[in-house]
């Protein structure tokens, strides 16, 4: 642990492989602070349970982050590295957290009011979602939560449950903090649409060549010709390409945009090339990692051990102060 330094926690659920909107959003933010901040990142498994009921998916989709994370840059020696499963502290927490917050509180949350607009069978589990998403970052004393902004509501669920465990059991958890970068807070998908597992608009991370080609290939564009003036701010084209070129580079870009002269395939040859050359490397280490399950398996086991140490140090103030620790 790093003298003085803020507290990070943040976590991802393993429900697919990871994209370009997780990496810019959230995961890129985990690998640039490790240095300045006590990082402690995890694997949201408990939370993809309310979508995933299979095991050896699970599992695998589980294991398949912890490799994602070092393949991204995470290093264990800085970064502390878990499964949320393996600190049943955190599920406590919730339930005690259950027990201080209404219904009708929970019902303003969005994405149980997407959930339900959409008709969907709603599990309890994706009713109760923040507030055990309140409890990973409130038992480790969290400053900072990097995410992208569909997760900003979240952040204030924990932090107004801070507030409100504060105010009846006395003073006990710290407010934590969203941090969210403004030109990446919501990366479009190949559709236009927020990127998202779940509208199969995605350009995965760790993809082959062939499949970044076919991806970017398949990016919405309207209908101008080559030579008509493009509004960049209005594409989700250009809005990528801001991901991955240089400020020269990309001013260019622009020009040729709002001047025309430039067609939407050459400008999806352009960011092709781009993401290539960048998902490249972390595609070559990610498959060097994956040789070697025990060493993931390995770093898992030693994060739970220091996680479990301080969530445990946390509860025992917790269970003091509500009551059911007394001897
Ligand atoms: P998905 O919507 O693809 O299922 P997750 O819910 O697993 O993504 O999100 C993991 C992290 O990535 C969260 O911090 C979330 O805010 C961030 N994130 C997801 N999609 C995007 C996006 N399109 N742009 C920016 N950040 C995103
Ligand atoms: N809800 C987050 C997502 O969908 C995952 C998550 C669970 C999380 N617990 C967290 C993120 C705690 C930050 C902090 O991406």
């Amino acid at each position: 642990m790093k003298k003085d330094a803020k507290i990070l926690v943040s976590g991802i659920k393993p429900t697919g492989r990871p994209h370009i909107g997780n990496y810019f959003g959230a995961m890129k933010q985990y690998v640039d602070l490790q240095d300045s901040y006590n990082s402690f990142v995890f694997i949201a498994d408990l939370h993809a349970l309310t979508t995933i009921q299979n095991g050896k998916e699970l599992s695998e989709n589980t294991l398949n982050i912890a490799i994602d994370y070092l393949a991204i840059g995470l290093d264990p020696r800085k970064t502390i590295i878990f499964k949320q499963s393996d600190i049943p502290e955190v599920a406590e927490l919730g339930w005690i957290f259950n027990c201080i917050t209404t219904m009708p509180y929970l019902m303003r949350a969005h994405a149980f009011k997407d959930a339900e607009a959409k008709n969907k069978e709603i599990n309890v589990g994706v009713f109760d979602y923040p507030l055990l998403m309140a409890a990973d970052i409130l038992a480790q004393d969290a400053d900072i939560v990097p995410v992208g902004q569909d997760q900003k509501q979240h952040v204030e669920i924990a932090r107004d449950t801070a507030e409100k465990f504060n105010k009846i059991f006395g003073d006990t958890f710290k407010l934590p903090e969203p941090l969210i970068l403004p030109n990446v807070q919501t990366v479009a998908g190949t559709d236009g649409r927020k990127m998202s597992k779940s509208y199969g608009n995605t350009i995965e991370l760790f993809a082959s060549d062939e499949e970044i080609k076919k991806a970017v290939m398949s990016i919405a564009t309207d209908s101008k010709g080559v030579n008509e003036p493009k509004d960049p701010e209005d594409s989700s084209l250009f809005n990528l390409h801001k991901l991955f070129m240089s400020k020269g580079k990309l001013d260019e870009l622009q020009g040729r945009y709002l001047e025309g002269g430039i067609g939407y395939k050459e400008s999806k040859e352009i960011l092709i090339d781009d993401i290539i050359s960048f998902a490249r490397p972390f595609r070559e280490k990610r498959d060097k990692l994956a040789q070697d399950k025990k060493a993931i398996v390995a770093i898992l086991e030693q994060g739970r051990d220091v996680v479990r140490k301080r969530v445990g140090n946390k509860m025992e103030d917790v269970r003091r102060k509500i009551g059911t620790k007394f001897y």
